[in-house]
């Protein structure tokens, strides 16, 4: 039996008022066509089609090899977006779902057991619904005395008793592939939006007396659609609540669900916590009992088993088991932490490996570097790494100790166990189990502050205090 799906994602999104196609906006960092993809999972396809037509090549180049794609264009309704894919997929499959591409609260379990009641069924169509408390803007479900759905009527073109419904329909949909095909050539534009509706080629075949099945949403959250932002930030809201769900039952603290935001493909393993205020997006990973937040924004960001990240920014980056990060670091992409590092206040590492228990405890930045472990980098240092035109590496040996306030002046590299002497600028490689000092030499010179006073008492007579704090040359020419 062939079995193909069709979303729909060709229509405009004029209620979005923007630029980008209405599939592309994200919910929790994923655009919105990457859940109903992902709900389609559970199910074998013989085909997968896309209708595409508003900023088309924005959604191809978004979801190129995830799906094939087909063009409508201009976009006449929903039922003629089917019939083009019809057209494309070739002669009509015993099975065709067609969903629309703006629900991203549907489930794959819900979407497995749908085409399973419908072949079951034997239906020439199943129409998933729900009841709304408020069902403004959908299709209403419309039944007879009896019970029986005679059809599906648009809310532009429904009376007010139709719109009192509040049985809806979901935008999911199977159906017998060649009654369909049938159903669609008869459909004609004749409504309040001037549409091909695929909504009427269910009329259709329930007018012609074939068996039309409604599939009852147990969750009717799934079926709400996104048409405008409020709608997005509302359908968002129940993801993320759902999302923590998932990850609270499954043994992870979330210490304060309404200020969390936890996106779809983010892992997290049993007794971690995840403190207030905690941003955890793309494909960031976090290992067991691992200690999160407050206030950690964390992107496609690895996280070690029983590690610590407190008040921290970081993207592509890795922190090994047992870290301690925070407050106030940055990790920018390529940063890879071995265990039991500490990265401390204020310290920005970029593109670089730091290895087991090395410590960066505050005011660094470590750019295109490679350090080593057991690295003690006093506070203030910072590898030069940029020089106007290219960008180049710094490297640490295990063992090195730098100095506060020391600047590493790529490329350069510190031995293994050497020692840098606070305030330098290193320029020179400098050997294993060297100390290198580069600084200029201190000189005091004796009784300074009161021949400064006297020369100008004698010039004219300002207060000594004032003449010494406008004080700038005369130092230190080591
Ligand atoms: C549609 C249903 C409605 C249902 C609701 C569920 C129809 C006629 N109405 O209404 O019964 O309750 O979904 O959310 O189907 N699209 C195309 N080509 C087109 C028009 C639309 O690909 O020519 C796509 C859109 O991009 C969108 C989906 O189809 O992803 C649904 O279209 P939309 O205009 O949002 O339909 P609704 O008015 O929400
Ligand atoms: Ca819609």
């Amino acid at each position: 039996m062939k079995r193909v799906a069709v979303v729909l994602a060709a229509g405009k999104g004029t209620r979005m008022r923007s630029e980008r196609p209405k599939v592309l906006h994200p919910l929790l960092g994923k655009p919105m066509l990457g859940y109903v993809l992902e709900a389609l999972g559970a199910v074998r396809w013989d085909g997968v089609f896309v209708v595409v037509g508003h900023r088309r090549e924005w959604v191809e180049a978004a979801f190129a090899g995830a799906a094939s794609f087909v063009v409508q264009d201009p976009p006449l309704g929903t039922g003629d977006a089917v019939k083009i894919a019809l057209k494309q997929a070739g002669a009509p499959p015993e099975t065709l779902v067609v969903l629309n591409g703006d629900a991203p609260l549907l489930r794959a379990e819900t979407i497995r057991r749908l085409v399973e009641a419908h072949e079951a069924a034997s239906a020439a169509a199943t129409v998933a619904a729900a009841r709304l408390d408020d069902p403004t803007g959908y299709g209403r479900l419309v039944r007879d005395d009896d019970g029986r759905l005679v059809g599906i009527v648009e809310e532009k073109d429904a009376t007010p008793a139709v719109r009192a419904i509040r049985e809806v329909n979901a935008g999911l949909y199977a159906f017998f592939g060649p009654a369909l095909a049938e159903a669609l050539s008869a459909l004609r534009p004749d409504n309040a939006q001037q549409e091909y509706y695929l909504t009427d080629a269910v009329g259709h075949l329930l007018a012609r007396g074939a068996a039309v099945e409604v599939f009852p949403l147990s969750d009717p959250t799934e079926a709400r659609g996104v048409n405008d932002r409020r709608e997005l930030v509302e359908a968002e809201a129940i993801l993320r609540r759902r999302i923590i769900e998932r990850h609270l039952l499954a043994g992870v603290t979330v210490e304060d669900p309404a200020s969390t935001w936890i996106g779809p493909d983010v892992e997290i393993a049993a007794d971690a916590i995840i403190r207030a205020g905690s941003r955890l997006m793309g494909r960031t990973r976090v290992g067991e009992g691992a200690d999160v937040g407050p206030y950690a924004d964390l992107t496609d960001t690895e996280v070690g088993a029983g590690a610590r990240v407190r008040y921290t920014v970081a993207e592509g980056a890795a922190i090994g088991a047992g870290s301690d990060v925070g407050p106030y670091a940055h990790l920018r992409p390529g940063t890879r932490l071995g265990r039991t590092v500490r990265v401390g206040n204020f310290v920005e590492v970029k593109n670089s490996t730091v290895g087991d228990g090395t410590k960066l405890p505050h005011l660094t930045y470590i750019g295109d570097a490679t350090v080593g472990s057991g690295v003690n980098v006093g506070c203030g240092t910072i590898t030069v790494n940029y020089d106007g035109v290219a960008k180049h590496r710094t490297v640490i040996e295990d063992g090195a100790f730098i100095g506060c306030n020391t600047n590493l002046i790529a490329p350069v590299r510190v031995g293994a166990g050497a020692y840098v002497a606070a305030g330098s600028t290193i320029t020179d490689d400098v050997p294993d189990g060297a100390l290198a000092i580069a600084r200029a030499r201190q000189a005091n010179k004796p009784g300074y502050a009161e021949r400064l006073r006297a020369k100008f008492r004698d010039r004219s007579g300002r207060s000594a205090g004032e003449a010494v704090s406008h004080h700038g040359g005369e130092g230190n020419e080591g």
